[in-house]
């Protein structure tokens, strides 16, 4: 198993795990511009775990300066329950303690249980106090 930073190269590869993976949802923002952009904005800070020639797992970060934001975690099924996530979670975690970030933010579906216990599980704090609020700046409903 080997871990590195994701680069626009691992496009194909990351899409296809996010296709297969319930727990992910894709929007446009997801397209090869849209994660190339997310990239050159976030050097270094999204990861994927590498088997082989394969990219079984991935996990995407950013930060605003302020806040770090994860998002796009998923370990392709055959590879789970053996650490990878835990690890992928990690190095992004050590990434932005690297840029002064102090603290994180990720997002997950309600429906998405074993995500929860996922998080939860690994120390991070399950929100009552604040409500997300979005808002669409183009004329696409599935920016
Ligand atoms: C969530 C997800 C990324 C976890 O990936 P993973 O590689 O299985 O994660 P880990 O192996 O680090 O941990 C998963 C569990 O396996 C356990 N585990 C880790 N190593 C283990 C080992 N060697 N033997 C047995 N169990 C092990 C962990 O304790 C953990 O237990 P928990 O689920 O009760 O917390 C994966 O299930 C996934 O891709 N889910 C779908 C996408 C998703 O929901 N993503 C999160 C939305 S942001």
């Amino acid at each position: 198993m080997h871990y590195r930073p994701m680069t626009i190269n691992d496009y194909a590869a990351a899409v296809s795990l996010w296709q297969r993976t319930p727990g992910v949802r894709l929007r446009d923002a997801d397209s090869f511009e849209g994660i190339m952009r997310y990239l050159a904005r976030n050097p270094g800070l999204s990861i994927v775990a590498e088997k082989g020639s394969d990219i079984i797992g991935t996990i995407m970060a950013g930060h605003d300066g302020h806040r770090g934001f994860l998002q796009h975690l998923a370990v392709a099924e055959p590879y789970r329950k053996q650490g990878i996530g835990t690890a992928l979670v990690n190095r992004c975690l050590d990434a932005l303690r690297a840029e002064s970030i102090d603290k994180a933010h990720l997002m997950l579906l309600v429906d998405n249980d074993a995500g929860k216990r996922f998080w939860t599980n690994l120390g991070w704090e399950f929100r009552t106090d604040i409500a997300l609020h979005s808002f669409v700046l183009s004329a696409n409903p599935s920016a």
